[in-house]
């Protein structure tokens, strides 16, 4: 089983969906796909009422998923972790104990800009315009994951 964890600050608005996207691209027999936040803020809480709309649009239902916050457990639990934004890698990084910790944290968007580093910008504070930009960012970013994970 592979293991593969999305991060963003909340757990609300941009993992969720990537989860559902991502999910959505893989086998479930040979794949697990999670994801957190390195806030505590919504732990518990449903995803953002914007991402579940949008997910629905494209024929996803993330309304079941429950905000948790990451720790350094995940570390152990995953094989891939990746980040929405800078802020979330160096928040995920910090707890970082080692170099095989180190090496399972990517930018989700490198997986279609290598090595760019570019940020899946939060839209908690924008309107659904935002959260439809997001959707199609992650869904190209996953499609390219999906294929990769597949492939090895
Ligand atoms: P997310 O968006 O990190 O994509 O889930 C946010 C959700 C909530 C907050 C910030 C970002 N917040 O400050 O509560």
């Amino acid at each position: 089983m592979t293991k593969v964890l999305m991060v963003c600050l909340g757990n609300i608005c941009r993992s969720p969906l990537a989860e559902g996207i991502l999910r959505s691209k893989l086998p479930s027999e040979n794949f697990l796909v999670d994801s957190a936040g390195t806030a505590n803020y919504h732990v518990g809480d449903r995803p953002d009422n914007r991402s579940i709309r949008v997910a629905k649009k494209y024929g996803l239902d993330i309304s079941s998923l429950r905000g948790r916050q990451f720790g350094i457990h995940d570390f152990d639990l995953f094989d891939y972790i990746f980040v929405m934004d800078e802020s979330n890698y160096n928040n995920v990084i910090s707890l970082a104990r080692n170099e095989n910790d180190t090496n399972k944290v990517n930018f989700i968007l490198n997986a279609v800009y290598p090595n760019q580093n570019y940020s899946v910008p939060d839209p908690y504070y924008g309107g659904d315009l935002g959260f439809e930009n997001v959707y199609k960012m992650l869904d190209e970013a996953c499609t390219t994951i999906a294929n990769q994970l597949i492939e090895i």
